[in-house]
């Protein structure tokens, strides 16, 4: 039977994770959830949010859902470290970046698609003072390892990097700042992953019929970087004729979000300009509680919502969030192994509910999250899940 690593995490991971499990055998998916250690708790018993035992088993078995975690900064995450282990030199890093650098897990896609019928769709007036609704169907493929996320970065940088960079004239224009009150993030993009996020862009469009693969770059200013990618994106398009190569800068795309989102179809970016874009494209069809992903390597794929552990939310009982963005990050998996028909079924369902309109979490009603939404009319978490699950086909 497949095996499946289930890493629920910290705070709603560990709501909204048992849930789409639930809904995975309710729709007849056979596999076997091994069950890993991730997340804040295992930072401040064991020095490590990741532990080695984690890692091995999503070497085992290739596949893995994600909740969340839990991250803070350095000072307050040394606080709550066990006192046994503190000042012992433990540092905490975020365990999902960490994964994804460890499995090489480099592109990155979340799609943005609208659901008929969601409250929360994004609404455009017309210039006769009526409104429409554009259906957003687009799909945003993130590089996920390296540009401005790549980690490469100092304060006050020592004396070689200095030097090195004084090599290039544009340096000139820092030459009498000191050192220590300098800040440096690099943003390296490299051929070989470049091609890769960009032909599973173009792959990814031909096989679902998309007319488009928009670039979002800034070439015009990042000429090295953003100018490599836009190079081979038109490269590797002219295998693809059937699809346009659009290119657009990420801030004019930005301003254009809401006025022709309609228009856009699989969008490809570095890792920082993809996760500002997708974060957009977010806020169109809903918001955290729809925006799923999955992070894929050349052998391991992990698929969680993009939303974080909400501890705002972790303690309330019932649950009030959304778990629709865990769903369709278990569907995304679903469609990775090749369970297509049941990742439809489930994807059906969730649209039938959304559409009918009776069941709707806290976000979808627009209000503020408390324990008195229900009141309010809101579903809990588990209604969500049991609404869906009576709905499957
Ligand atoms: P967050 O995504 O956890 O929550 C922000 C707000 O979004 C919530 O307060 C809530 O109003 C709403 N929200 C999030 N998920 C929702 C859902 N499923 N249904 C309905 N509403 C939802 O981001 P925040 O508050 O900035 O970070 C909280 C913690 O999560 C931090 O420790 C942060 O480092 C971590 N984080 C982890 C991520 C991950 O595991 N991949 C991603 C983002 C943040
Ligand atoms: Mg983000």
């Amino acid at each position: 039977m497949k095996k499946i690593v289930v890493l629920p995490g910290d705070g709603i991971g560990k709501i909204v994770l048992p849930e789409a499990i639930r809904l995975l055998n309710a729709v007849g998916f056979q596999a076997e959830y091994v069950w890993g250690d991730i997340g804040w708790e295992f930072w401040c018993k064991e020095g490590n949010a990741l532990p080695q035992r984690t890692i091995d088993l999503i070497a085992k078995h290739k596949i893995a859902l994600f909740g969340a975690i839990t991250s803070k900064p350095k000072d307050a995450a040394e606080k709550e470290l066990d006192p046994s282990l503190k000042g012992k030199g433990y540092v905490y890093f975020s365990p999902i970046v960490a994964l994804r650098q460890i499995f090489n897990l480099d592109i990155c896609i979340r799609p943005c698609i609208s659901f008929k019928g969601n409250p929360l769709n994004f609404i455009r007036k017309k210039i006769d003072g009526t409104y429409e609704e554009p259906f957003v169907n687009v799909v945003i493929f993130r590089q996920n390892t390296e540009g401005l996320y790549s980690g490469v970065e100092w304060t006050n940088p020592p004396k070689q990097v200095r030097e090195a960079l004084e090599t290039h004239p544009k340096m000139k224009a820092f030459a009498n700042v000191p050192s220590e009150e300098m800040a440096i993030s690099t943003r390296i993009v490299t051929k070989k992953a470049s091609e890769r996020i960009i032909k599973a862009a173009f792959e990814y469009a031909r096989k679902l019929g998309y007319k488009s693969v928009t670039l979002c770059e800034k070439p015009n200013v990042l000429r090295e970087t953003s100018g490599m990618m836009l190079k081979i994106a038109k490269e590797i398009s002219k295998d693809y004729p059937e699809i346009e190569l659009w290119d657009t800068n990420i801030d004019a795309q930005m301003m254009w979000l809401t006025k022709n989102p309609e228009d856009y179809g699989i969008i490809v970016a570095e890792n920082m300009f993809g996760d500002i874009i997708s974060d957009g494209f977010a806020g169109l069809i809903g918001g955290l509680g729809f925006a799923c992903s999955a992070n894929i390597g050349e052998e391991v794929a992990i698929f969680e919502p993009t939303h974080g552990s909400a501890p705002k939310y972790e303690k309330l009982n019932p649950s009030i969030v959304n778990p629709i963005a865990m769903f369709m990050s278990a569907v995304m998996m679903l469609e990775h192994i090749g369970k297509n028909e049941i990742a439809q079924k489930i994807r059906n369902a969730i649209a039938k509910v959304i559409e009918e309109g009776k069941v709707r979490t806290y976000d979808m009603l627009k209000l503020k999250g408390g324990p008195d939404v229900f009141e309010k009319g809101a579903a809990s978490t588990q209604q969500m899940t049991d609404a869906v699950i009576s709905k499957l086909e």
